[in-house]
């Protein structure tokens, strides 16, 4: 470019900067092309509109005003393009992923509950049919509830520092505590409380270290039931039982009571059901009447009153009722199995 650059051919060039800009930035389809497109120009070191504005030196003088006036109204142009062609691609991705709404959607994972607290729940309501009320007693327990008020003495096997958990002195509960090997001890507390008729049941976990294995855990589940009240005998005991069996497993359930033997019961039977069949019984439980040493300790008056009680395991219930073979899977978190129930 010299100083006899014309007026004509400058502004023709300008027309076609804006013509090429404008087709350039509205054509372009993605950011990169955009890019490409603005750099070309509007690029602020070699953009064709940058060029343009330095021509304006090699313009006579008595023209650069014309030609600055058209410049800058190109210039405008094209930024007003450029912003033009931004919007329209912002705009554009979002439409270039539609949501298809056939698509299956995400379904949220609910959790359901536990086969033991579906277990435990049942066992409330038929208990609760028959008229029990739901007990509740501290898993922390002290020596006294666990043996001594339930007729188990210091020199019984039982107590074996071997066979229960015993925690360090103290533990906060004054006498010597231990993590309560059996729900009996809530019948204790029970009748602590309150005077007879006594009806009900206790739900919980008891802990024994006992080597795990598909039958075992050192720690577990059991149901406690407890009915005191003036002339209860072990009919009744047999009654409740074989109502509770019938309904928790099927009307065709036998049950049956072999003599056995248990500190806090006189007499004291194992608790044998008998599925419709099967060749086998299966053991589920103690039970017995009250032993006069335990209404004493508590309070009541074994001339008054008598009871019986009995105690089952939850896990062994709830297995036969679902057909599981092995303890182990209640506590492992496995989803796979949970799902099931
Ligand atoms: N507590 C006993 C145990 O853990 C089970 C038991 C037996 C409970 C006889 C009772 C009962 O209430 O009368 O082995």
């Amino acid at each position: 470019m010299n100083a006899t650059d014309s007026l004509e051919s400058a502004l023709a060039d300008l027309e076609a900067l804006r013509a090429s800009g404008r087709s350039a930035l509205a054509q372009a389809q993605d950011s990169a092309a955009l890019e490409a497109a603005r750099v070309e120009h509007l690029g602020l070191k070699q953009g064709r509109l940058k060029t343009a504005q330095e021509r304006l030196k090699s313009l006579e003088p008595a023209a650069r005003r014309d030609y600055g006036r058209a410049f800058n109204e190109v210039k405008a142009e094209l930024e007003q393009a450029l912003e033009d062609a931004r919007n329209r691609l912002a705009h554009a991705t979002v439409q270039v992923e539609p949501v298809d709404v056939t698509l299956p959607g995400i379904r949220p994972r609910i959790g359901r509950l536990h086969p033991l607290t579906l277990t435990m729940t049942e066992l409330k309501n038929i208990f609760g049919r028959l008229g029990f009320s739901v007990a509740q007693g501290p898993e922390v327990e002290d020596v006294w509830h666990n043996f001594e008020a339930l007729n188990i003495p210091e020199s019984h096997p039982a107590r074996d520092p071997l066979d229960n958990f015993y925690l360090a002195a103290g533990a906060g509960i004054g006498q010597r505590a231990m993590l309560r090997s059996q729900t009996s001890t809530v019948q204790i507390r029970v009748m602590e409380k309150q005077p007879p008729p006594v009806r009900v049941i206790a739900i919980g976990r008891v802990y024994r270290p006992d080597t795990v294995d598909a039958t075992h855990s050192f720690m577990f589940h059991q149901i406690e039931g407890l009915m005191v009240e003036r002339g209860a005998t072990m009919a009744d005991l047999k009654s409740v039982l074989s109502l509770f069996a019938q309904a928790y497993l099927g009307t065709e359930v036998k049950i049956r009571f072999r003599p056995s033997f248990f500190p806090f019961t006189e007499p004291s039977v194992e608790v044998d059901m008998l599925w419709h069949g099967k060749a086998r019984w299966v053991e589920m439980g103690g039970a017995g009447m009250v032993d006069p040493n335990v209404l004493r300790a508590v309070g009541y008056d074994p001339e008054e009153v008598s009871g019986f009680a009995f105690g089952l395991g939850v896990e062994r219930l709830c297995m036969r009722r679902y057909g599981i073979d092995d303890i182990r899977l209640f506590y492992q978190n496995d989803v796979g199995f949970l799902r099931q129930f």
